[in-house]
């Protein structure tokens, strides 16, 4: 087995290293190899996801990867942002279903900025399109519009666009994703979100979804548009159980259901392709404004290198033994300071990864 290890910017150099950390005290058998990117590729490099990076990507089992993206580079030329970076490893690696857990861990229920009985007991799984929508569609660009509201004037544009067979594979793992939660004692519903009411891309995303739909009997199947799906999160988000959407309204979407757990610093994710190689990075970005200081929360991360054990690495026990640890440090009171509350002991980036290997057992 071998683990790609892709730091990143930010506080992604400080997060991964807790996260290996961990992932060695298991005392399992695999090999890690480490290579720049992002930002910190570009400096080195001159290219945020260098072909050595890619290579070593692609041969790699697992991908963990940290965060990239720093305020310095948004004057850079598009291709040389740290962000494309990441959209390339999707897009190379054909990484097209990404999962957005966000569960609310009882310990932190006060950390959330909903009421507790909004979120008590959450546990709802966003499942985002990765490779596909207006994020890679073509053609892109700037240019002198002839047409439109003001001909002559300066615009810019990207392109809408979902093919059959990219809604028909993300939905078969929404609604394989919801079956097995249904095993174990969930709901097993998907909502999908859309916004066919407007957009010509997502009515045909709502038809596929609902043809592929009649292939699973045993899984609820529902449709809510975006914007009232937006609502929905943060007025009842235990009604959600699998939520399966595109590219866009996954990324907006992810973000908000995150703040229900307590922090976006608590919530993993898993980006496979269809040979269950996967990328596993924390939802949230590279936070510039904390990095260096030693105060980021690492769960997130540890949390991914669990869903990189299950998923990509055919390790169930070795997951839970990391997902039992961290609950264990929530209950012992550790928090970083994104989820302190009144009560609880504040720690640092390092003091809650030496933690979770303590608590491993
Ligand atoms: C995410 C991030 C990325 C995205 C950025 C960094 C390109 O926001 O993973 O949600 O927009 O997909
Ligand atoms: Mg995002």
């Amino acid at each position: 087995m071998k683990i790609a290890i892709l730091p990143g910017d930010g506080i992604g150099t400080e997060i991964v290293a807790e996260a290996v950390k961990v992932l060695k005290a298991l005392d399992l058998k695999f090999e890690t190899e480490s290579a720049l990117v992002g930002g910190a590729a570009f400096d080195v490099h001159g290219h945020p996801l260098p072909e050595a990076t890619l290579q070593l990507a692609k041969d790699a089992d697992a991908i963990l990867f940290g965060a990239v993206g720093d305020w310095k580079y948004d004057t850079l030329d598009r291709p040389l942002r740290p962000e494309q970076a990441i959209l390339g490893l999707r897009k190379n690696l054909g990484l097209f279903a990404n999962f957005r857990p966000a569960i609310c861990y009882p310990q932190l229920v006060d950390a959330s900025s909903l009421k507790r009985e909004l979120v008590s007991g959450l546990d709802i799984l966003i499942i985002r399109e990765l490779t596909g929508d207006i994020y890679f569609g073509q053609p892109r660009g700037r240019r002198i519009a002839t047409d439109g509201h003001f001909p002559g004037a300066e615009e810019a544009f990207d392109t809408m666009r979902y093919s059959r067979p990219e809604i028909e594979r993300i939905a078969h793992v929404a609604f394989q994703a919801a079956r097995k939660r249904k095993a174990a004692g969930g709901e097993g519903r998907v909502t999908s979100v859309d916004k066919a009411n407007v957009l010509e891309t997502f009515q045909l995303w709502k038809d596929v979804v609902t043809e592929i739909g009649l292939q699973y009997p045993d899984v609820a199947l529902d449709h809510m548009y975006v914007d009232n799906a937006a609502m929905q999160l943060v007025k009842a988000p235990k009604k959600f159980d699998v939520v399966v959407t595109g590219n866009m309204f996954g990324d907006i979407l992810s973000d908000a259901a995150a703040m229900l757990t307590g922090s976006i610093g608590m919530l993993p994710s898993a980006s496979l392709n269809d040979k269950n190689q996967g990328l596993y990075e924390p939802s949230h970005g590279s936070a510039p404004d904390i990095a260096g200081k030693g105060v980021a929360n690492p769960l997130a991360t540890i949390l991914s290198a669990a869903m990189m054990l299950r998923f990509s690495l055919n390790q169930p026990e070795a997951a839970a033994r990391i997902e039992k640890a961290v609950d264990s440090v929530l209950t012992q009171g550790l928090r970083t300071p994104d989820i302190h509350s009144k009560g609880t002991t504040q720690v640092g980036t390092v003091e809650m990864g030496d933690a979770v290997v303590k608590a491993l057992g």
